[in-house]
């Protein structure tokens, strides 16, 4: 039956909406019974205190991003990031202190929206460099006001133990039962009490990072359903029946999912969205980004593999992502030798050239006809061909770097040891710079715009014929089954 629906979502949009959803019972979640309904953390600064406030006030969960956000003057304006260290190292260091009174800063506005109703949890990116020094001094210092953490992208292993110190619930996000099966072994075991929950987050589905592992095909979904009943199978044998699993990626109306709900192979369940509350008035992304999503149809969102933390993402299909896309289909395999398969030169510079095939030499005369004359290569022993402008642009990007990510592919910064000693690679970006910009009205078109891949239904909802609604009228519908 489950599988029916599924076969639903992918193939023919969304489901009937004649028949009524069930009702939503509340669990315990984070100490607190509430309804098991979640706004997921969206960094950077697209899901924040006044968006998860407003989801705790309607006995839901709110989830506001850890990662740099924005922290205010006494008068209430926003204190744009600003850096003025020369190093990396000490850049870096600036980007935490500020990440950590961003989140002080959503987290208090978060409680007093709340009005001490429902639940407030903190998104942490475990690939951000810092994130256990910014989840340590935020978790110490914001007693009371945060009463969960989720963390993703990446095995956050410790979290369970940071979290558990400061008797705050911890919700790591897999994308797999066996993903969490490694947690659970090398960490989670010895932190029992404060696991408040499993967020299973369908990488074909979901916006944002997806945690496609290697042995998955990035065209080739899977069922959820199947991967939930092997979680929960999974968590019942490591002795977690009553710890609920939190299903993220493609959530929009309860109705396709009501086989998820009351289900004995998957148990305690709660929903979290993380694209549908994005078109909110709560919601703090621009008005800009908010019409565009309006307008998008199936096939805008595309998953992909630019972000120069190394994983899948998922965002729509703009200039931005559009160039990356051609420049990737634009690269070229070379040799540093000569040999008999790579024997065409190519000229990187006056002093450079590497060999190419012959097969692919029309391919690099047509991209620098084209004015893509700046010819560079990849840590893959590849070229790909960028503009002059792109080129000066990226060398500034890569000046500018504040060490924001553990490992960054864009940069080659690594915060262990400052360069990670690999080749910058020409085929990413900083995702620092494209977020921060787009969630302070930046261009939605030069900026990556991550999003889940139902956001195509933004366009048929009724819920949005009218206006943009509150999270509260958003809530009322989705309970209601629409
Ligand atoms: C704009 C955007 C930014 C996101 N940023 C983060 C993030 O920083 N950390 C994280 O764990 N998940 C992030 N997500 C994932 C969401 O929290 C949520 O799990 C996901 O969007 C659910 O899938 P859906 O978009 O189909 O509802 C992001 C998603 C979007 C759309
Ligand atoms: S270059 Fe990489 S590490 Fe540096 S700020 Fe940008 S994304 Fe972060």
């Amino acid at each position: 039956m489950a599988l029916y629906k599924l076969g639903t979502i992918f193939a023919n949009g969304p489901v009937s909406e004649e028949k009524k959803v069930k009702a939503l019972n509340p669990i315990l979640i984070s100490g607190k019974e509430v309804l098991p309904l979640i706004e997921g953390g969206k960094g950077i600064n697209a899901s924040d205190g006044r968006s998860s406030g407003a989801w705790a006030h309607e006995n839901c969960v709110g989830t506001f991003s850890g990662v740099s956000p924005d922290y205010y003057d006494e008068k209430g304006n926003v204190l744009f990031e600003r850096y003025f260290k020369k190093d990396r190292k000490s850049r870096h260091e600036e980007m935490v202190e500020q990440s950590i009174k961003g989140c002080l800063a959503q987290a208090k506005i978060a409680h007093e929206i709340s009005n001490g109703q429902g639940r407030i949890h903190m998104n942490m990116l475990w690939e951000l460099a810092g994130s256990q020094q910014i989840l340590t001094s935020v978790l110490e210092q914001a007693k009371g006001l945060i009463h969960g953490v989720t963390c993703g992208a990446g095995l956050p292993y410790n979290l369970g133990e940071l979290a558990s110190r400061f008797s705050t619930y911890y919700y790591p996000i897999v994308s797999s039962a066996r993903a969490f099966q490694v947690l659970w072994k090398r960490a989670y075991k010895n932190f029992v009490e404060f696991l408040g929950g499993v967020v299973y987050e369908d990488p074909w589905l979901a916006g944002g990072h997806n945690g496609l592992s290697n042995a998955e095909d990035p065209n080739q979904p899977q069922t959820p359903y199947l991967r939930l009943v092997e979680l929960r199978k999974t968590m019942n044998e490591l002795g977690l029946k009553e710890t609920p699993i939190i299903l993220a990626g493609g959530v929009w109306s309860l109705k396709d999912w009501e086989d998820y709900i009351d289900n004995p192979d998957i148990g305690k369940i709660a929903f979290q969205f993380g694209t549908r509350p994005m078109i909110t008035k709560e919601s703090p992304i621009s008005d800009a980004w908010k019409k565009l999503m309006l307008q998008l149809k199936k096939g805008d969102v595309i998953l992909q593999k630019f972000s120069p933390t190394g994983f899948f993402s998922s965002a729509i299909k703009n200039t931005f992502l559009e160039r990356l896309i051609e420049r990737k289909n634009n690269e070229i395999q070379f040799s540093h030798e000569k040999t008999e398969e790579f024997s065409e030169i190519l000229k990187l510079s006056e002093t450079k050239v590497v060999y190419i095939r012959s097969s692919d030499s029309a391919k690099a005369k047509i991209q620098i006809e084209k004015g893509f004359t700046e010819i560079k290569e990849t840590p893959d022993n590849t070229v790909v061909f960028l503009t002059p402008d792109e080129w000066v642009q990226m060398k500034e990007d890569r000046k500018n770097c504040v060490g924001c990510l553990s490992q960054c592919q864009f940069s080659a910064w690594s915060q262990a040891k400052g360069n990670s000693g690999r080749l910058p690679d020409p085929r990413s970006y900083c995702i620092h710079k494209t977020l921060y910009d787009v969630s302070h009205n930046g261009s939605i078109v030069d900026n990556l715009l991550f999003a889940g891949h139902q956001v195509y239904r933004f366009a048929t909802d009724p819920l949005y014929r009218n206006g943009i609604p509150s999270v509260k009228e958003l809530i009322e519908k989705i309970k209601a089954g629409y």
